[in-house]
């Protein structure tokens, strides 16, 4: 191969599935550090990217990977809580992610975030593989640390792989009911048109070989041309998170999937509402293998290059999205750049009628998804905002003629309590949830009740 591995870009991995089902643990296991460790209760508050090189991949997956077969410098992998929605991973045109594992835990099966996680795959045409994860819990499971996975079937009872293939067997029936065609991995010959399902534990490590030798497989296979990225050229990134930081002030969680950024940029952010153009102050990389959500001690980096997760400082932050774009404006016109990013903003903003109800979301994206939901179910919007619940959104609610359309629904954000009281006396019903079908399901049975 002539490439030049230099100008290829590191493919992004969005890991997603339901609350619990394994996805740090998974990470953490690859990553060979204990993140799981340092999060309160073991749940993840918030969105983080770890880049994991590929002779790191090579070294855990053994003779599954032979680094010399490929010349993508590693992956990149983004861990989205299950409570969080994957819809902030947005980048201009489609998905943030270049292809996505789905972490299904084997006992717990399809549930609920599985489902909503599947039909934002499904919408945004994101190549994917499922994780059947925690197979070393199938009762009498004999492990074996690390082990590629037809190792350690051959090391099971005939009881305990039928076990585990029954389960195999639903989540595949699962898969098909969603309108994918689905095998285990080993029997999928074109990964484009069949979703491999990869047994694993991210408990002993069976399995990760695997799954990793598929992700590099499926990421050289189908998607180097994209990797292609002008490393030098501005970079184009989306937020993931902001966030405040000791001795920084409102910086922005990034990723960056095209281009460069340098300490000496002027960049343009989407904000709540104008552009916003600021210069960097400081970029801040957490160390190699480590987690952005857990570090607290940041190196200084003087430039980036795509895909990688930065923290941005910067003035001006306060109004920043999760979910905008970031731009670099470098050696373009400036008035271009803010044309771009308030044309990337234009296409996410959701389209509002005279009368409705009022929506919030923690996420540009998360708020797409919400108006293409209530879109579906013919339900109109009055107001939309990122942001939590607040009292000026109980005065919008308030102001509705149709009693079922005073109503606030808030996916995954908090609602101020000054909001609250004043709901309660404007007589505004606020829903709240962390899954977009099940706050359209509480609104339903709240008109159904109504109507009684
Ligand atoms: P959220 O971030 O809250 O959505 O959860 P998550 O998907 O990241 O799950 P996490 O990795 O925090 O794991 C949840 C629990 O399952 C923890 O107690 C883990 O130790 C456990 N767990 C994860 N993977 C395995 C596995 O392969 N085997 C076993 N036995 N336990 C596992
Ligand atoms: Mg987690």
């Amino acid at each position: 191969d002539t490439l030049d591995p230099t100008s290829l870009r590191t493919p992004i991995v969005a890991v997603l599935g339901h609350v619990d089902h394994g996805k740090t643990s998974l990470l953490d296991k690859i990553r060979g550090s204990a993140v799981i460790e340092g999060e309160a209760g073991a749940i993840t508050q918030h969105i983080g990217a770890t880049a994991v090189p590929l002779d790191i991949i090579s070294t855990i997956a053994g003779d599954l990977v032979d680094p010399d077969d490929f010349d993508l410098p590693g992956l990149l992998f983004i861990d989205t809580p299950g409570h969080h929605s994957f819809t902030t991973l947005r980048s201009r045109g489609g998905a943030l992610a270049d292809i996505a594992i789905l972490v299904v835990d084997v006992n717990d099966g399809f549930q609920p975030q599985t489902l909503e996680a599947l039909d934002i795959l499904k919408r945004s045409e994101t190549p994917f593989i499922v994780a059947a994860n925690k197979i070393d819990t199938v009762p009498g499971w004999n492990p074996n640390e690390d082990s590629p996975i037809n190792a350690t079937y051959d090391a099971q009872s005939d009881r305990v792989t039928g076990r585990l293939d029954e389960s195999l067997y639903t989540i595949i029936g699962n898969l098909s009911d969603e309108g994918f065609s689905a095998d285990l991995y080993w029997r999928v010959q074109n990964f484009q048109r069949n979703v491999g399902v990869v047994p694993v534990s991210a408990m002993t490590g069976e399995g990760v070989p695997d799954l990793l030798a598929v992700m590099m497989g499926l990421s050289q296979r189908y998607m180097k041309a994209e990797m292609e990225i002008d490393v030098q050229g501005p970079g184009v990134g989306t937020v993931l998170e902001v966030k405040e930081e000791k001795g920084f002030g409102t910086t922005i969680d990034t990723v960056l999937y095209d281009g460069t950024i340098r300490a000496d940029d002027q960049v343009v952010i989407g904000g709540m509402n104008d552009p916003i153009v600021t210069e960097v102050r400081a970029l801040l990389q957490p160390r190699p293998l480590a987690e952005i959500r857990t570090e607290s001690r940041f190196e200084k980096v003087e430039e980036v290059s795509a895909a990688a997760g930065i923290k941005v400082a910067a003035p001006d932050l306060a109004d920043a999205m999760a979910g905008a774009p970031v731009r670099v404006v470098r050696n373009r016109e400036l008035e271009e750049v803010v044309h771009e990013v308030e044309a990337e903003l234009a296409d996410i903003a959701v389209d509002t009628e005279e009368q409705g109800v009022v929506v919030k979301a923690d996420t540009l994206g998360s708020l797409e998804a919400m108006a293409d939901a209530l879109s579906e179910v013919e339900l109109p919007i009055v107001h939309a905002e990122v942001g939590d619940v607040a009292p000026r959104d109980v005065s919008v609610a308030s102001t509705a003629e149709d009693p079922k359309q005073q109503v606030i629904l808030g996916f995954n954000v908090d609602v101020l309590s000054d909001a609250e009281r004043r709901a309660e006396i404007d007589d505004v019903t606020v829903f709240t949830d962390e899954v977009i079908y099940q706050l359209i399901e509480e609104y339903e049975e709240f008109v159904d009740e109504l109507e009684r």
